[in-house]
């Protein structure tokens, strides 16, 4: 119990450290029987004062697949081996629950599908994946197209008055914008204003990311956490968050009562095809507080995730222009002028190879999270129930003997007419959506979604790093964030006519006498 409540507390002093480590037999594998997991020793204060999971690889370099990591009395195991990710991720899933995660989330996501463990999960997920179907992301496409267009056009401003933008807020508005309608059908608009809600969505997310990363959990002190301005504010954030949902709920509920309802596998109301539109026409039997769980677990999922992946992969697209310029390229040929529907995704492979390959550098959580229920062995080490352990994908992404210049944007390293990589193919060394029954359900949703806002902005614009910009660095919270924004140069893209080959001597003939020199 002292350990326990000590532990809450955060990282004390080494010496602390040490001794709270023995008190608490942290490590202690030996006892059971069995080889000792390697232990990283002087770690206490390598992770200290950047984003955590980086110094993590060069722990994995030195100590290997799994290795235990003190963190003052709190102790770790670091998983960065594909087949012990699998054992724990797909073949031995039910010996693991979210744990900390779990514990982490509950203010705002309550039993929403991503902390959820046992019955609940089950149950929720059952109710939850139909929802997703094919149909409905191929709807969904027209809503990616609109809010890049709504980005398109401020960008357009931007670039017209030769002003510079930060590009990190701007994709954490687009993917707002597209998950609140895609998911509860509310128009959160925040590409074009900031109202009550939108405040109250950031101020409850950079919460979130404060408490995952925070050492001493001061939300949990009984007078300070009434007190507190701070914890004041996010109550009042999430009141208004909950009863905005609860009205959407209201509203849906009555539609669906409106409705001439026909349910069937690929449901979906045309007028409103969201998830939630979908659950309450499927007679989704289930508390009114569990729905908004859920639906606030998607909200938080499916936003900052793919904002994170847009940020990265258009800050790797300006360190890499032949990349940018093979894109470029492709939408070119792709897309017309109208917006792209479900056939020009399917043509447009290079920019989803990008993608791909951008999730690799980047996974968005670059770290997945589990808790043993029970004892088990881990890559032929024996384990206990409660470990707390964290999966680097980092680690797996970036691992030098699995990959060829694991360090270089190379999308080319998929080729155009092979399958998707995902887990299953690429064996668990590349897990962009997680794995087995925990996996993502939204990948195939963002995955067009980042595809045809990459496509849209490339074709309309080039980016360029802002001169004077500050040095993109890694920070993280859920995902990973820049430490201070990615500033970037738009400019738009002026196309030179196709111009058919027979005629092209006498059009540039003609063109001659009229060229202006630029001066
Ligand atoms: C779970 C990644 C977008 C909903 C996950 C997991 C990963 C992930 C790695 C597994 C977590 C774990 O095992 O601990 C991503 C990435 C996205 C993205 C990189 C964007 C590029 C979305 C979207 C939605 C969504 C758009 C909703 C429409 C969920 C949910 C879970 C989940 C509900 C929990 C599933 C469960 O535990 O059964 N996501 N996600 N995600 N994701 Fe996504």
């Amino acid at each position: 119990p002292l350990v326990g409540r000590l532990s809450k507390l955060g990282p004390p002093g080494e010496l602390a450290a040490a001794l709270l480590t023995r008190l608490s037999g942290a490590g202690g594998a030996a006892a059971r029987g069995g080889p000792e997991i390697p232990q990283a020793v002087g770690s206490l204060n390598a992770v200290v004062g950047q984003a955590f999971f980086v110094p993590l690889y060069d722990l994995f370099l030195t100590y290997g697949g799994i290795f235990r990591l003190n963190f003052g009395p709190k102790s770790f195991l670091i998983v960065s081996d594909p087949a012990i990710a699998k054992h724990i991720l797909r073949e031995n899933s039910k010996a693991y629950s979210k744990g900390i995660l779990a514990e982490i989330l509950e203010f705002v996501m309550g039993t929403g599908l991503i902390p959820a463990d046992g019955e609940i999960w089950r149950v929720r997920r059952r109710a939850i994946v139909p929802a997703l179907h094919q149909k409905y992301v191929t709807a969904m496409i027209g809503l990616f197209g609109e809010a890049s267009a709504r980005l398109c056009d401020k960008l357009d401003k931007a670039a017209a008055d030769g002003e510079d933008v930060e590009m990190e807020s701007l994709f954490s508005r687009l993917t707002l914008d597209v998950i609140g309608k895609a998911v509860f059908n509310y128009d959160f608009d925040s590409l074009s204003y900031d109202n009550g809600i939108v405040e109250a969505v950031y101020v409850t997310l950079r919460e979130a990311e404060m408490r995952s990363t925070s050492p001493i959990p001061t939300w949990e002190i009984p007078i300070w956490k009434d007190i507190s301005p701070r914890q004041r504010k996010v109550n009042e954030a999430l009141e208004l968050i909950n009863s905005t949902l609860d009205e959407l709920i209201a509203i849906c509920k009555r539609l669906v009562e409106q409705e001439d309802l026909q349910f069937h596998e690929e449901y979906m109301n045309e007028q409103d095809p969201s998830i939630l539109h979908f659950l309450l026409a499927s007679g989704d039997d289930v508390s009114s507080k569990q729905l908004r769980d859920d639906l606030m677990t998607m909200l938080i999922a499916g936003h900052e995730t793919s904002a994170a992946v847009l940020t990265w992969t258009f800050y790797l697209l300006s360190k890499y222009p032949k990349v940018m310029a093979k894109l470029q390229d492709e939408a070119d040929s792709v897309l017309g002028d109208s917006l792209p529907t479900i056939e020009d995704v399917k043509k447009l492979k290079y920019t989803t190879r990008v993608i791909n390959e951008s999730l690799r550098l980047y996974p968005q959580p670059p770290v997945l999270i589990r808790r043993s229920l029970e004892d088990d062995m881990l890559g032929g080490y024996p384990i206990g129930r409660g470990e707390d352990i964290f999966i680097s994908v980092w680690n797996l992404h970036h691992c030098p003997k699995h990959w060829d210049d694991a360090e270089v944007f190379n999308p080319e390293r998929w080729p155009l007419d092979g399958p998707n990589p995902n887990e299953i193919n690429q064996n668990f060394s590349y897990l962009p959506f997680g794995g087995g029954p925990r996996k993502c359900v939204g990948d195939m949703f963002a995955t067009f979604e980042t595809v045809v806002a990459t496509a849209m902005l490339v074709k309309r614009f080039d980016f360029q790093m802002a001169p004077g910009a500050p040095p993109v660095e890694m920070t993280t919270g859920a995902t990973i964030h820049t430490t201070e924004g990615l500033k970037m140069t738009v400019t738009r893209r002026t196309r030179p006519p196709v111009i058919p080959n027979l005629e092209m001597k006498i059009v540039s003939d003609l063109q001659e006498p009229t060229r202006s020199t630029p001066s």
